[in-house]
């Protein structure tokens, strides 16, 4: 076994005597990492350590667990609960609808093509019952609806999907109050990306506030944070869990990663550079500290990955593209912002 040893502000460093990142947390929010089944025996001991909540990347999404019509497949995700039970970690279910990652029969009907409103929302309940019921109380949230919210102003509130074209607009209220029919105690989560970019951030809180007032059952709000070193500013932030907190919305950061590039920029690199890495230590410490002052509101912050051997982000947006966006680097160590948001929070108790 590899024994790394780094000299830290004079003292020795190892990552076998750094603090759990999840308990250093604990009486401000859980901390989560997303997994694929393949991840529990590769990072067991980092996610035994230093995570307390799992959200599966891709195996409770609908394409995973029923690929075709009647026939569901949990044994991947039930590995994943089976992980999460035996070490005593939360799991957060993702997703029951997304216009991504679903099985194109949900939208078809074998005489004319395209199913009909009656015919899909029946798709969606049955679903989300088998669903659901399958973990019960396994799985303590889940993303009932993720990204349903259009990115661009002037294009209406709500994203072009076959969802929208068949059902309508109250597709979302539906699937919320189907899985509140099957469990009440789960908690119920909207789930997005560019959440705190002002435009979308104001079309969320739109849909969010509308359901309130007509009593559609809704818990949370989970905001994404795929991220960059340069964007979105603290303030954006800050704004956007003060305006979700503002209906009384429990808040989750539900997939944290901070991106060396900002999207437009195409460079590929072996390495990042002094200034990407200096810009990342900054953000992340900040962005953990903005966390820390939001606690009361926020009660989930993930990570989506673990370590930079293996993240989305080397084929998004750019196929093949090295980035280093987590918080353990490619030989899952921990990298340096990961000690000191871990030390800040000690100090703080001091
Ligand atoms: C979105 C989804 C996630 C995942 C990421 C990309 O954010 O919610 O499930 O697919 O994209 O990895």
């Amino acid at each position: 076994m590899m024994f790394i040893i780094r000299v830290i502000g004079g003292l020795i460093m190892t990552d076998n005597n750094l603090k759990s990142f999840y308990e250093t947390y604990k009486d401000f929010f859980q901390v989560g990492a997303c997994v694929e089944p393949v991840h529990l025996k590769f990072y067991r001991e980092i996610l035994k350590k230093h995570f307390n909540s799992l959200t599966a990347e891709n195996r409770m999404k609908p394409i995973h667990l029923q690929p075709e019509e009647g026939e569901f497949n949990f044994e991947p995700a039930d590995e994943i609960v089976r992980f999460a039970k035996e070490n005593n970690k939360k799991v957060r279910g993702h997703t029951l609808v997304w216009h991504n990652q679903t099985p194109e029969w949900f939208f078809k009907n074998e005489k004319d093509g395209q199913v009909g409103r009656q015919s899909l929302l029946s798709r969606m309940e049955k679903h989300i019952q088998q669903v659901v019921n399958h973990f019960q109380d396994d799985i303590y949230c889940w993303d009932v609806v993720n990204e349903a919210i259009e990115d661009e102003e002037n294009s209406g509130l709500f994203r072009d999907s076959k969802w929208l074209k068949i059902v309508g607009e109250d597709f979302v209220d539906q699937a919320f109050k189907y899985t509140a029919r099957v469990s009440s105690k789960i908690k119920l989560f909207y789930n997005d990306y560019n959440a705190v970019d002002s435009g979308k951030r104001d079309r969320i809180f739109t849909m969010l506030k509308n359901m309130k007032e007509r009593g559609v059952p809704l818990d949370g709000m989970g905001i994404q944070g795929h991220w960059n070193i340069n964007w979105p500013s603290l303030e954006d932030i800050k704004k956007a869990i003060e305006k979700y907190a503002s209906l009384g919305l429990d808040i989750h950061i539900t997939e944290l990663d901070m991106s060396m590039f900002e999207f437009g920029d195409k460079r590929k690199l072996k390495e990042p550079t002094a200034e990407m890495l200096d810009k990342q230590y900054h953000r992340y410490r900040d962005i953990f500290e903005l966390f820390r002052e939001y606690s009361s509101e926020i009660s989930n912050v993930t990570l989506w990955g673990i370590a930079d051997d293996n993240t989305w982000l080397d084929n998004f947006p750019i196929k093949n593209r090295k980035n280093w966006p987590l918080l353990f680097d490619i030989n899952h160590r921990s990298k340096r912002v990961l000690i000191d948001i871990i030390k800040d929070v000690d100090k703080r108790d001091l």
